[in-house]
């Protein structure tokens, strides 16, 4: 398990970018998605904690709302980089890698709404990007089947199942490669990776993890909370503290089940 970023001093340095200014209206509630607690904490809290909790991770830097920019940089600590988000969500991945430290080689990109990522999830996609791949996503086979619908609603096709894969974060790119995605002009894509399609780059595929999901619709709160509470005592996931403490009341002005408007 990582120490913690200060420590690191020795090999490879990579930054984690954590886009988290968005307004996130689909959860409901009036808050910005990253803010809302879950388990006592703020989603965006538990996020960073397995980037920090890796083994890899040397910085982290977080796009917020502009407004919330002080507030989200005192919950988070100081070693975390908060900058203020753009318009849409590939202007704040662009202004937090113009924040990115000039010695790192490589760059993750990882939702805010993914609380209970486990950080060897994150230390997997490093490896693998390390090994020589320039673009890495984690990825999970489907249950549903998914058709192709047209604007009338009529279904168009229905791509075979077994080549389908949901995708996860974070997705891990050699900076250059990231850093080339994003100087494309007005590129249609909804993950970092369809960018680096875009380029032409070749992207590879390792496996995601369960609990990695993304917290989008108010059914996702109960499904995280639910596995919050039946995590062993020992793993930091499950704990409501910041710091990993037990204490059930969480930090700062974080109150378990509510969310942090107060801090607005
Ligand atoms: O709203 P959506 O789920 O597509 O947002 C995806 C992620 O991008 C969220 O974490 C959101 O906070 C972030 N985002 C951002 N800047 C924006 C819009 C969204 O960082 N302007």
């Amino acid at each position: 398990m990582g120490e913690g970023l200060q420590s690191r001093s020795t090999g490879p340095r990579v930054a984690a970018i954590v886009p988290a200014a968005g307004r996130g209206e689909r959860l409901g509630g009036g808050t910005p998605k990253a803010l809302r607690a879950l388990g006592g904490r703020p989603m965006l809290v538990r996020s960073i904690e397995a980037l920090r909790r890796s083994e890899s991770v040397t910085q982290i830097v977080v796009a917020a709302p502009p407004t919330l920019v002080e507030v989200v940089a005192q919950l988070l600590g100081r070693d975390v980089r908060v900058i203020a988000g753009g318009a849409e969500r590939v202007d704040s991945v662009r202004r937090a890698l113009r924040a990115v430290d000039e010695d790192v080689s490589v760059v993750l990109v990882h939702d805010a709404a993914r609380p209970l990522t486990p950080p060897s999830l994150v230390d997997a996609v490093v490896a693998a990007v390390l090994a020589g791949h320039p673009a890495v996503i984690p990825v999970l086979g489907l249950t549903d089947t998914v058709k192709e619908v047209g604007p009338d609603g009529r279904v168009i096709r229905t791509p075979p199942r077994d080549r389908l894969r949901a995708v996860q974060t974070p997705q891990g790119f050699r900076r250059d490669v990231l850093a080339a995605a994003y100087a494309l002009p007005d590129t249609p894509a909804t993950d970092d990776a369809g960018l680096v399609e875009a380029l032409g780059v070749p992207v590879t595929t390792i496996p995601g993890a369960q609990e990695a999901f993304k917290v989008t619709q108010p059914p996702d709160l109960i499904l995280a909370e639910a596995l919050l509470a039946r995590m062993a005592p020992g793993d930091p996931r499950a704990a409501a503290d910041p710091r990993g403490g037990t204490d059930p009341r969480g930090g700062a002005d974080v109150r378990a089940g509510s969310d942090v408007r107060s801090l607005g």
